[in-house]
């Protein structure tokens, strides 16, 4: 089972939209997959309650957790099967972040390619370097076009110490559109280019965290 931790420590930056988002995607490629949900406004929490009373599968299982009990939650989804877990933490809690970080084979640090939000990376970063914690930072671009903006970027986070995820994700209505449903973007609109690219995303992902390619071995399987 391979845990892969959001953080930021400033909120709004994309963490449960990364966190859903990618858990239905590892979902959809055929992975036991699952998100602890470690942020008290619980916005992952809220999405399964929302998915619940759509009437949607319960894949991937999604329950928030406070930090003093993540030891125990990994424990009991990995006897229960699971291949993937997911942490979603709140930007400044620390107790969430640290926990989350201890328990994580990777980070994720989503970003939009912005001062703003750049200017937030450096302590995030170097925590994780402190931590010798493999960790990557995902650029929401507005455009996938936009390759100078987040060549700009990529280049201060590099300054900065950190590494930038080379699959392109981008910031889509179809995204929050989706969470407000109770779905990921691949269960709404499978075939839009938000879709498109989250998968691109999570096969990056996949390959980093060492997991299987579990629709390839299925098809070699059936040769
Ligand atoms: N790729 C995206 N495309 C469109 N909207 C996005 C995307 N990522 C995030 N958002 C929007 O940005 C806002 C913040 O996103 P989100 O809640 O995922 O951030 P967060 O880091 O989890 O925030 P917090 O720290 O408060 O938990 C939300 O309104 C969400 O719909
Ligand atoms: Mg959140």
């Amino acid at each position: 089972m391979k845990v892969v931790a959001l953080t930021s420590d400033k909120g709004g930056m994309g963490k449960s939209t990364a966190a859903i988002n990618l858990a239905c995607a590892a979902t959809e490629a055929g992975l036991e997959t699952a998100i602890l949900d470690l942020d008290p406004q619980a916005s992952v929490g809220r999405w399964a309650r929302l998915r619940k009373k759509a009437g949607l599968p319960p894949r991937p299982f999604a329950e928030v957790c406070v930090p003093i009990d993540v030891e125990d939650r990994l424990g009991e989804l990995k006897d229960a099967g699971a291949q993937l877990v997911l942490l979603d933490t709140a930007g400044r809690d620390n107790n969430a972040i640290t926990t989350a970080i201890g328990a994580a084979d990777l980070v994720l640090i989503p970003c939009h390619p912005t001062d703003l939000e750049l200017s937030t990376l450096g302590p995030t970063l170097a925590r994780l370097r402190a931590d010798n914690k493999r960790h990557f930072v995902l650029l929401i671009d507005w455009s996938a076009g936009a390759s100078r903006r987040r060549g700009d970027a990529t280049t201060a986070i590099e300054r900065a110490g950190g590494r930038v995820a080379p699959a392109i994700y981008t910031h889509r209505a179809d995204y929050r559109v989706a969470i407000e449903q109770g779905q990921g973007v691949t269960e709404f609109q499978p075939h839009q280019a938000a879709s498109i690219e989250i998968r691109k995303v999570w096969r990056w992902l996949r390959v980093e965290i060492g997991m299987p390619d579990i629709a390839a071995l299925a098809a070699a399987g059936r040769e």
